[in-house]
């Protein structure tokens, strides 16, 4: 490790000892490069691959997952784009791809992110799942709710319904419940950037247990509220030994036969070593070594950790009160079919294209959900599925998420701008424009629709969910 006033001594030997170092250098540790995961519910991995070969970015494919791209060289930068705006893609690490892999999630499974916000890996699932079935994305963290609902309507996730709930409570509200459930644990993020905490004083050995008592509980739930024959993946950005394997085995001993590690549906390859079966002088499950460790050095990707495991057995739980449910409606529902009728009639959709989702209809909402969601548990329960309308009196705005979704149905209320009013659009989020017709339309580019626009005497605005210079 470089010589520094602040170089952490006791972190330098714990990684010694995990690496099999005399010494750390902090050299070895090279930022991940960027890194980005295609959403096929939105776009396809061959058009955004010839976008980026159009616009001259270097990439090369992620070696452990065919919708991920590594990004050498970026000119515009690509988070600038329509692509970015439209959903087609996400920025996420190239570790962070493989938890969601690990788990394998299959359309028309019930799954459930125990710990989902902001996002990354709950909108990767929702797409491996094809927009079917039914996604449970939760979180504990009111603030971090806003940014993962954005995120799901961005990527277009119909199948996801997200709650705002502490991890702990799943496994008795609802036991024995889900087909698979991914446990990516709030963690001491000792693999992000591990130079970070060798030249801070801020690392102590004692952080290395800040986190394992919720971790546990968190991994019960999970075991809890999986269905017997279901499958959990627990996955931390951290190395440390104590959240990971140490966990896991201290966790095994208490569940016994109900529980057992599986191997990671995962390619071998030279990032992937194997779980730790023995450190400090503890021993640990001899199963720990189908588990996952991805070291931060020497190849330059976050280090992560990852096990999968099956439930063979249910656990006595002592369930909370009863779950109520809330039922979704059918495009033909009278509460819903009206509406359809006059989003139909509107924006020229063909009914037909609406009848096979579900709808959930509040005092000034409708939302669209997919067919699987045939019924909501309503506990802690904040968002289902994407919103499609905002009813305004006599007037339905369709909403960005929806016209994104629906954007090849809809064939009428489009309004086509330039490059150049577009630009200014995306500046500031409005611009006068000479039309004079009132109401809600679709916005389209070159033929492409984008989102949805209001237009209110010559004034059009859009939604933005951030400042956004937009490069073409
Ligand atoms: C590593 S982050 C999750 C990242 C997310 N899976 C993604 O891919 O974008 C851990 C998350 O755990 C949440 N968290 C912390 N305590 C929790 C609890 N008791 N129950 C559920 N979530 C919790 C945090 O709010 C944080 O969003």
């Amino acid at each position: 490790m470089k010589s520094s006033q602040h170089e952490n001594t006791a972190l330098n030997s714990y990684f010694s000892e995990l690496y099999g170092h005399a010494r750390m250098q902090s050299e070895w540790f090279a930022p991940e490069p960027p890194c980005l995961r295609i959403n096929t519910i939105k776009s396809s991995v061959q058009e955004i691959t010839e976008f980026m070969q159009q616009k001259g970015i270097e990439f090369k494919p992620h070696p452990l997952n065919s919708r991920g791209a590594i990004i050498l060289h970026d000119p515009l930068p690509m988070s600038h784009t329509l692509a970015f705006y439209t959903g087609s893609f996400f920025y996420q690490g190239i570790s962070s791809q493989l938890p969601a892999l690990a788990l394998n999630p299959q359309p028309g499974e019930t799954v459930l992110d125990m710990s989902a916000a902001p996002g990354s890996k709950t909108t990767q699932i929702a797409d491996l799942m094809q927009n079917q079935g039914q996604l449970f994305s939760a979180d504990s963290s009111f603030k971090r709710l806003q940014p993962l609902m954005t995120n799901l309507d961005r990527a277009g996730a119909m199948n996801s319904v997200v709650y705002f709930m502490i991890g702990q409570r799943w496994g008795r509200l609802l036991p024995d419940f889900f087909d698979k459930v991914l446990i990516d644990a709030p963690c001491s993020n000792l693999g992000k950037n591990p130079n970070l905490f060798l030249d801070s004083e801020k690392w102590t050995p004692a952080r290395l247990n800040g986190h394992t008592n919720l971790q546990e509980l968190l991994l019960i739930s999970a075991l809890k509220t999986v269905r017997v024959g279901g499958t959990v993946v627990y996955s931390t950005c951290s190395v440390s030994v104590e959240e990971n394997e140490h966990l896991v085995h201290q966790v095994l001993q208490k569940t016994g036969d109900r529980v057992k590690i599986e191997s990671i549906p995962l390619p071998l390859h030279e990032w992937l070593k194997p779980g730790l079966t023995s450190h400090g002088g503890r021993a640990f499950h001899p199963d720990l070594e189908k588990a996952c460790r991805i070291p931060p050095f020497p190849h330059p990707v976050e280090g992560f950790f990852m096990v999968r495991l099956k439930k063979l057995d249910s656990f006595p739980v002592r369930p909370s009160d009863t779950v109520k449910m809330m039922q979704t409606r059918s495009a033909t529902h009278p509460e819903i079919s009206d509406y359809l009728e006059r989003i139909s009639q509107r924006w020229g959709i063909a009914l037909d294209k609406l009848k096979d989702f579900r709808y959930y209809k509040t005092k000034k909402r409708i939302y669209m959900l997919a067919k699987e969601w045939q019924e909501i548990p309503e506990h802690k329960m904040i968002k289902p599925g994407i919103p499609l309308v905002e009813i305004k009196g006599r007037t339905l705005k369709l909403m960005g998420a929806a016209v994104q979704l629906l954007s090849q149905d809809i064939n009428k209320s489009i309004i086509e701008l330039d490059e150049k009013k577009v630009m200014q659009l995306f500046r500031t989020g409005n611009i006068h424009l000479k039309d004079q017709r009132n109401g809600y339309f679709a916005l389209a580019i070159d033929g492409k629709i984008i989102t949805s626009m209001s237009l209110f005497k010559g004034y059009s605005k859009i939604h933005l969910p951030h400042y956004f210079h937009l490069v073409r």
